[in-house]
């Protein structure tokens, strides 16, 4: 008989052991779970709450398990519900009578919750390191490409001029946004739930703030019922891991657009790409489509567990149990994939001259041709509207804009001086002088900033 079915006069029905156990995925959870009895059972004996010598029986009895499930040893018993169940039921193996005094004072309720923030908290460093990593291939990459010179675009269409590593570094910024959203939920995660028992508390005099000082929390929760039922903690990573692959995913779109021929800005190094089974010439960007498409299971796993959350009474109610699985694989995939990205940009070659033949139809510098007349006193509007004509009469003609002579220019604006003709995409670029601009003295500040933040 498990050791929670004292009142029952028979065990559960297989199909509802197998319908309730969670056992097969929170296994994964056992560090943070011993971690949390260690606090627990120290607390315990340090308030006189159960004799020294249990606690120390004890003690020794899940450092013992610890190894076991660290060396792979430890037999899972598959009839046993969960992860707190199976620890417990080995440590009455190993130590007898004694254990039973581990759950003194506490309840699966706030266990489970003080298990997951110990989790979360962990996977939220590893996600804001695992996001630094990236940043600093990306910094590395625009610091060596500040004078390499590219289309800029907006509707995927050819818009203006701009340095590779102002493209690059848009990401940076993007992911250090991400990075600052995981510091900020880390705060509320950082709150120690045990001692909200079962729901409204612990009749035994037990000391909160030593056991979240033993586990390095910043803080202790402060309503009980709030502390066995909330898990707004895992919603928040779920969203900040949600956001962080829409980020990726971006990038993903522009690693794939980039790799193809028609575009061929970059090439990916061959570890990072695939071949097909039919067609010998490709050379797949595979893994950044991949990138893109797990982005909907992250976003899925968020969805599902706002809608798991949304009609829950107070306070502890089992649908709770299904944070875990939606968790596990956000964390899962979110790590890999800032990892593998991480890889393939590193290893990625951009292709400057293909970028530079992009530029050599000079329609991108037509905002440049109007700003020009503006400078010349013209109002922007009617600036737009004969550039525009100027276009025109290029498109038609078969012409690049810096092909048609100044006579042409003056017949559709006087205002046009022989140093129109000085307008190209690197004046355009260095023109960009403002804070967040593409000029080069701009990217060299931003650079510097990046540096530093990086730090
Ligand atoms: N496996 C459960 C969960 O993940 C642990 C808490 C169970 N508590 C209970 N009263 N049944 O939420």
């Amino acid at each position: 008989m498990s050791i929670i079915r004292g009142r029952f006069s028979k065990e559960a029905d297989k199909k509802v052991i197998q319908y309730s156990e969670s056992l097969s995925y929170d296994s994964r959870l056992y560090p943070y779970d011993i971690k949390g009895s260690l606090a627990h059972v120290k607390m315990l004996a340090k308030q006189n709450i159960i004799p020294k010598e249990d606690a120390d029986k004890i003690t020794k009895g899940l450092i013992e398990i610890k190894d076991e499930l660290d060396n792979g040893v430890f037999v899972f018993n598959e009839e046993l519900e969960d992860i707190h169940i199976s620890i417990e039921s080995r440590l009455k193996e190993l130590i007898g009578d004694s254990a039973g005094r581990l759950h003194t004072a506490r309840s699966r309720n706030d266990q489970i919750a003080l298990d997951m923030r110990l989790y979360v908290r962990d996977k939220t460093k590893d996600a804001i390191q695992a996001i630094t990593d990236l940043e600093k291939v990306i910094v590395e990459q625009a610091e060596k490409n500040k004078e390499t010179i590219m289309p800029g675009y907006t509707h995927t269409q050819l818009a203006q001029p701009i340095l590779l590593a102002h493209h690059l570094l848009a990401y940076f910024e993007m992911f250090e946004r991400d990075k600052a959203r995981f510091a900020d939920s880390y705060k509320r995660t950082d709150v120690m739930p045990l001692g909200s028992a079962a729901l409204s508390g612990s009749p035994y005099n037990v000391d909160r703030e030593f056991v979240a000082k033993e586990l390095g929390f910043e803080s202790v929760t402060q309503n009980s019922m709030d502390a066995v039922s909330d898990r707004d903690f895992v919603i928040e990573y779920l969203s900040n891991a949600a956001i962080t692959m829409m980020h990726l995913s971006r990038m993903a779109e522009e690693i794939v657009l980039w790799s193809t021929s028609e575009f061929g800005f970059m090439t990916l190094d061959d570890a990072y790409t695939t071949g097909s089974s039919i067609m010998p010439q490709k050379k797949n960007s595979d893994v950044a489509e991949l990138g893109r498409g797990k982005t909907g299971r992250v976003y899925g796993n968020l969805q599902r567990m706002l809608v798991t959350m949304k009609g829950l009474p107070l306070s502890y109610n089992r649908d709770l149990q299904e944070d875990k699985e939606g968790l596990f694989d956000t964390v899962d995939t979110l790590l890999l994939s800032l990892e593998v990205f991480t890889g393939m940009l590193e290893t990625a070659e951009y292709n400057t001259e293909n970028m530079a033949r992009s530029l050599k139809n000079d329609i991108i510098l037509a905002t440049d041709i109007a700003d020009y007349l503006v400078k010349k006193g013209l109002p922007f509007r009617d600036a737009h509207r004969i550039v525009g004509n100027i276009v025109n009469y290029a498109t038609t003609n078969n012409m690049n804009l810096m092909d048609i002579n100044l006579e042409k220019y003056k017949e559709f604006c006087e205002l046009f001086e022989a140093d129109v003709k000085d307008i190209s995409v690197e004046s355009s670029i260095k023109s960009k002088n403002v804070i967040g601009g593409t000029a080069p003295e701009q990217i060299e500040y931003q650079l510097k900033r990046a540096r530093k933040l990086l730090d």
